[in-house]
């Protein structure tokens, strides 16, 4: 029954799409870099750091060959940042194996770390227009609707299936723009949030939710494990101008970054104080400031927070404490948003919130 949704879509598509920065050169490059930003972040959000980003590592071996810290940097604020690590080990893959240039072949895009169907589907389609199909959740709803499908979407199995469906009506000319179109069409008209365009939709004429009134029940998510949560005390810990951070470990939850120092649970005043002075230091004053909560795919932080300022005495920086200026935090040490409430308490200003104040 898919085979009629080709030819509308794509006109559709032709008059319709958005003009956004990595649709007007498609190198495999730059597809591949918009298409790992846009798995778990919106458009909008990641234009500026798009553009960010390809100017400062313009190509696969710039990429390759970065530091860790500048990397974490250009990513900061876009949140899963094993995304980015993937990538540069992806990178030096294709340094090593492949003279730096992006293999034109499905398999091997599919075998690069970090690359899985959708994304090999999407640099595969839109790079060098190999007919494979490129099935995120923009489409799965888009598709689950049309059909009028109540299967589950989030099932590896049900995921497949489509895919398989998909493949066999990819036009053999316009591979990058029909998985694009698809994708287009879950952006702005069969929106994720919201009630669906039916009336501005191509495929409305062929969509059986909507001829059986039931566009908003669709798709079928079966509920997700509810999120860990975690209560944490954060200090802003000053000395003058200078505020004390320390590097995350290098495995698990916001590995490689730097953040605000902070201890497990929700502690008093007195609690804080005492350890601080087991790392050293020497507290003139504290102050608690209002809670904050950030949320992760499997974790939800509550955080409660203290701003303590501190005596200078020799040798403030031990256990992997240091001390630096908030200046410094904007070139130089990537903070993952989860600080940000805290992070302004020292006039920093993390993540996404940094372009929105330029914008304004
Ligand atoms: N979301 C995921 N991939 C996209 C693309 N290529 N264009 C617009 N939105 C997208």
């Amino acid at each position: 029954m898919l085979e009629q949704i080709v030819k509308p879509l794509l006109s559709w598509y032709d008059g319709h799409a958005r003009v956004l920065p990595w649709r007007e050169d498609k190198s495999p490059y730059r597809v591949w870099v918009s298409e790992i930003m846009l798995q778990q972040t919106r458009v909008e959000a990641v234009k500026p750091f798009f553009e960010r980003f390809l100017k400062a590592l313009p190509n696969v071996r710039s990429l390759a060959e970065c530091s860790e810290d500048e990397l974490l940097k250009l990513w900061e604020g876009l949140g899963y940042y094993n995304r980015v690590r993937n990538m540069q080990k992806a990178a030096r893959v294709i340094v090593e194996k492949y003279a730096g240039a992006f293999p034109a072949d499905y398999a091997k895009l599919l075998a690069l770390p970090g690359i899985g169907r959708y994304t090999a589907g999407a640099i595969g389609s839109i790079a060098f227009g190999i007919q494979k199909p490129a099935v995120d959740g923009n489409v799965l709803r888009v598709l689950s609707r049309v059909k009028a499908s109540y299967e589950d979407v989030l099932k590896q199995s049900v995921k497949t299936a489509l895919e398989q469906e998909v493949q066999k009506i990819i036009p053999k000319d316009r591979a990058g723009d029909f998985n694009q179109a698809l994708i287009e069409i879950g952006a702005v008209v069969c929106v994720p949030n919201g009630r669906a365009k039916c009336e501005e939709c191509p495929l409305a004429f062929c969509c059986r939710a909507k001829e059986k009134g039931i566009v908003e029940e669709l798709p079928k998510k079966k509920a997700k494990k509810e999120r860990r949560v975690e209560e944490r005390t954060v200090l802003v810990l000053r000395e003058g101008d200078r505020v004390a951070v320390r590097k995350r470990p290098s495995k698990g939850l916001l590995a490689g970054l730097y953040e605000l120092p902070n201890l497990e649970g929700v502690l008093g005043e007195e609690e804080v104080l005492g350890q601080v002075r087991r790392w050293g230091l020497s507290p003139l004053r504290i102050l608690p400031l209002a809670g904050a909560k950030h949320i992760f795919s499997h974790v939800e932080w509550q955080m409660t927070g203290y701003a303590i300022s501190l005596e200078e005495t020799e040798d403030m920086e031990q256990n992997g404490l240091f001390f630096i200026e908030a200046g410094e935090t904007e070139e130089k040490y990537p903070i993952p948003a989860a600080f940000a409430a805290y992070a302004r308490y020292m006039d920093i200003v993390l993540g996404q919130e940094k372009y929105e104040e330029r914008q304004k």
